[in-house]
This record gives C-alpha cells, structure tokens and sequence, in this order.
C-alpha cells in the first residue's frame, strides 16, 4: 500500500475513539485531513471541534464541521494528530507543518491525546526528522547559537511564518536520547516559543497504519 492510503486507513481508523455528544481537539497535515473527512461523515453525533491551524480550520469548515474555540471550553476529551517520528515511549517529533505550537497547548489541554501514524512515522530514536522549533523572529541568530552549543546544525525555514508571526528553525543532526530533558532545556532558551518535541506530554494511545491493516497501542 502506498504512503497516502496507509494515512487515510489510520485516518478512518481513528473514528471509532469518537464518542457522541464530545468536542474533538484537530491536528494538522496529510494524515489528519484524512481523519477530517472520516469524521464529518458523522458530523451531527459531536459538539464540534477545536482546530490547531488555519489549514485544518480550512478544511472543517469545508466539511460543515462547527469550530469551537478553546477558550471557550473547560474541557477536551480528545486530541487527535499525527506526527514526523514517534519512538518505543511514544515521545514524538512534530512541527513539519509549521503549527507545532498551536498543536502542544491543544494537546496539553486534552485528556487523551492519539496519535495516528503510518508505520514509516516508527524511529528507535527520534532526531533524524529535522526538529522544528518556533522562535521570535529577533532572537533567531542567538538561539542558532545556543543550538550549536547543544550539538545541533540549525537551519531557517526560509519564507514560512507561523500563524503566531514567528520563524520555524529545523536542527539537523540531533541523536535525541533524552526526549524529556532536551524538550526541557531548550524550552529554557529565550526567544524559544515551541520546540517540537512532544515528550512531556507525549501520545497516550497510538495507531499505526501498515499493510496488514491497524494496530493499536494503548498505555
Ligand atoms: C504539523 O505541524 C505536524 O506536526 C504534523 O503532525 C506532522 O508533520 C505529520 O504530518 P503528516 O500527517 O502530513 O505526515
């Protein structure tokens, strides 16, 4: 099966988690629009949804799908979305589509957060996937130089903004043993808005696409 049609199986997949009557937290990217369709087919049994991104708002509204806003809850019982890598201890990479910060306070704020991926998402150790990381566009060159420190090679994504105004920096070259610590102490740079490390809160059930259907992993 190719890639594409491994997304849209875990996309469909998904649904089943979905409740009636509850508000479902989006994610963003090629797998989560599959999971947008699979869900406006049973649009009328949920509340709604909260969006991470202006593409996935983007693609809801299409579908007639009622966008709430996450103030405006106290409580989400879902948050479903897809990642770059996920490792053994399901701690993720993420941000390949710029909205990783957007996508940690929706996760964060979630009882549950799943994760569905095709099997090539798989990784012993997260690090070969660029990590994205949102910066506040002054402090780019001193936190490009806080990463080198670190042992990272970061490079600007050139022409992308993020809904937020900031830049997206890629760190090439990071064998991320300790997902948790790293997520930590680059949080601590000034001018870091988001690093895309997912491990503090990390997926709590995770389901991989492969040839031979879908697997679930739940904690
Ligand atoms: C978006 O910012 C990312 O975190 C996505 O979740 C991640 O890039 C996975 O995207 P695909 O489903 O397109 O592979």
């Amino acid at each position: 099966m190719n890639q594409n049609k491994l997304k849209e199986a875990v996309g469909w997949a998904a649904i089943d988690f979905i409740k009636p009557n509850i508000i479902v937290g989006i994610g963003t990217g090629s797998t989560v629009d599959y999971f947008i369709e699979a869900l406006s087919s049973i649009k009328h049994r949920i509340k709604g949804v909260v969006s991470s991104s202006a593409k996935s708002t983007h693609k809801l509204k299409k579908f007639g799908m009622n966008i709430i806003d996450l103030n405006d809850i106290n409580s989400l019982p879902f948050y479903i979305d897809s990642a770059d890598e996920i490792d053994s201890a399901r701690c993720m990479i993420k941000g390949g589509g710029a909205a990783l910060t957007q996508e940690k306070i929706i996760a964060s704020a979630a009882d549950k957060f799943i994760c569905i991926i095709d099997s090539s998402k798989k990784v012993s150790t997260l690090g070969k996937f660029p990590l994205p990381i949102e910066v506040i566009p002054m402090a780019r060159n001193f936190v490009i130089r806080e990463l080198e420190k670190i042992g990272g090679n970061p490079r600007y994504r050139h022409k992308i903004v993020t809904e937020n105004g900031n830049i997206i920096l890629d760190v090439h070259n990071l064998i991320i043993s300790d997902p948790v610590s790293l997520e930590r102490s680059i949080n601590c740079i000034p001018g870091v808005v988001t690093v895309g490390i997912f491990a503090s809160r990390k997926a709590d059930i995770v389901l991989i696409s492969n040839d031979n259907g879908v697997e679930t992993i739940i904690t």
